[in-house]
């Protein structure tokens, strides 16, 4: 193995989804950076190129957060990274106004990332998976200034040794499968989609099923039914039927920053009535517009007697075996009876993610890391993993905070104020480890982000 050693960084960021890239522009645009020399920050990321659940790019996806909730504004009102100056960067700012909507496509949403990665792009390696952090070897815990990571180049060139003071993890959330069942050609989660269906001829799909009641599912759903006019589609549900995201004003209060605090500080009942209360807004729900149209799609083949959008409710899949080139599913209601066999083409589990787990990447390092008395991580305010005095370094999370930080955890809700506190925090630390009083002093003042 060919490796090469790089310079030890300030931090560096693991994944450059929308969470790092956001933090990517919090540490460039932070005030103390100006007033010291630049935090030293690098990303690596696994992907070729920028990518933002591409798999589920589907043509009419709209977003489910306001646009206003973007890389940065509710950190800074002023940016230049903007969806705002996105759009009065690409001439369409009137234009986007006129709609009176505060939720744009998913594509466009990915083309505005793009437009602010490009200007970050001196920050971030792609092709480069991180496969482990660790303590440099030989050094002894509690005197080693920082964590070594191993990246691997995933088009196959040299593996790199990177060392860092501070490490940000935001891998992003993890596919979710029933036990059992197995992927393949045939058979697909949500977070693979477009990839899958570019792979086969749309003519070959007969019947097909997708598995879930969240908004994947629902999205899937009507692209099958739109792109295979030939073919019988089959939506197996495990409710009665598609449930509404919750996105009222008293009810999205929970992604706000302030909740954050809530739940952080909350007792063990509050944050259990923030999750009793309030999990409609996210998971297994899907927007109202959807549903009607699926709903309607449904009535109008009732009424012209050529069904072939059928539900499947109250039930979930137990097991999927190869049949010939197709797959013989069977089907257990919860209405009782033996699991029912249906033939399909091509099956989609839109069963979900698991949440951002770092237990895998931590390795050794993980026995450092503090648990609660359910086995979960704790995690500082500030994001920051709480550790065993020896570990000094700062190992932070973008994601998989669900139980510390609540409901906007995985989501981009609260990325821009998450990520400007991390980088207070970075640099608060290394104004400290350096002694420039005056910025350590300002900052512990309250005098953080612009
Ligand atoms: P994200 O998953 O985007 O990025 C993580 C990155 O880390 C990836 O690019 C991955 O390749 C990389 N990576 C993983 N392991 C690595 C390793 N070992 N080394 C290097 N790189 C590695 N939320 C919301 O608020 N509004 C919305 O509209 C939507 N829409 C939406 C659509 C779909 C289809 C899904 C599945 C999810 C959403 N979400 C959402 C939720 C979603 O989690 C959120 O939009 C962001 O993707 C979170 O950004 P992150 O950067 O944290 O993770
Ligand atoms: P999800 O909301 O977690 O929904 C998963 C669905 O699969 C649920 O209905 C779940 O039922 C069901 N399920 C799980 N295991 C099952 C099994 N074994 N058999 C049958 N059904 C099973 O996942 P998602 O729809 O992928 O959404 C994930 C996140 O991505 C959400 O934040 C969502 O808003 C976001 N998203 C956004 C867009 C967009 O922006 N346009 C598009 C897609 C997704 P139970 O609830 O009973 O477990």
């Amino acid at each position: 193995m060919s490796v090469h050693e790089d310079p030890t960084y300030d931090v560096v960021g693991i994944g450059f989804g929308p969470s790092n890239l956001s933090l990517s522009i919090s540490l460039e645009e932070h005030r103390a950076n100006v007033l010291t020399d630049p935090v030293k920050a690098a990303f690596f990321e696994r992907q070729p190129s920028f990518g933002w659940h591409r798999n589920m790019l589907l043509p009419s996806a709209t977003m489910q957060i306001s646009f206003l909730k973007d890389l940065v504004t509710f950190r800074n009102p002023a940016s230049r990274f903007s969806y705002v100056s996105f759009l009065h960067a690409k001439g369409r700012l009137a234009q986007f106004v006129n709609r009176k909507d505060f939720f744009p496509t998913r594509q466009e949403f990915h083309q505005y990332l793009e437009w602010a990665e490009s200007s970050m792009s001196n920050v971030v390696t792609y092709s480069s998976a991180v496969s482990a952090i660790r303590l440099p070897p030989g050094d002894v815990p509690g005197t080693s200034e920082h964590l070594q990571l191993e990246i691997r180049d995933t088009a196959g060139g040299a593996t790199r040794l990177v060392n860092a003071r501070n490490v940000v993890i935001s891998t992003g959330l993890q596919p979710r499968m029933p036990d059992g069942v197995v992927r393949d050609e045939r058979v697909w989660h949500s977070s693979e989609f477009l990839d899958r269906w570019g792979r086969v001829e749309p003519e070959e799909l007969k019947s097909v099923a997708v598995v879930g009641a969240g908004q994947s599912a629902a999205e899937i759903t009507k692209f099958f039914h739109e792109r295979l006019p030939h073919a019988q589609v089959h939506a197996i549900l495990p409710s009665y039927g598609y449930s509404v995201a919750d996105d009222t004003p008293f009810a999205n209060q929970v992604f706000d920053a302030d909740a954050v605090d809530d739940y952080y500080d909350g007792a063990e009942s509050a944050r259990d009535a923030f999750w009793r209360y309030h999990r409609n807004t996210n998971y297994g729900v899907v927007d109202d517009a959807d549903i009607r149209y699926l709903y309607q799609v449904t009535y109008d083949e009732d009424v012209a007697e050529a069904k072939r959008l059928h539900y499947h409710n109250l039930s979930k899949v137990q097991s999927v075996e190869v049949d010939g080139r197709g797959r013989k599913v069977f089907l257990k209601s919860l209405r009782g009876g033996k699991p029912q066999p249906l033939d399909v083409d091509a099956i989609v589990f839109a069963t979900g993610y698991a949440g951002m787990d770092p237990t895998h990447l931590l390795g050794d390092l993980d026995r450092y890391c503090l648990r609660d008395e359910a086995g979960r991580h704790r995690v500082e305010r500030n994001y920051r993993l709480v550790t065993t005095p020896e570990l000094t370094c700062g190992i932070y999370l973008q994601g998989g905070t669900e139980h510390t930080h609540g409901l906007t955890s995985s989501l981009l809700s609260n990325i821009a104020v998450r990520s400007g506190e991390i980088a207070d925090s970075i640099i608060q630390r290394r104004a400290e480890r350096e002694l420039v009083p005056a910025v350590a002093g300002r900052l512990e003042a309250g005098e953080k982000r612009l």
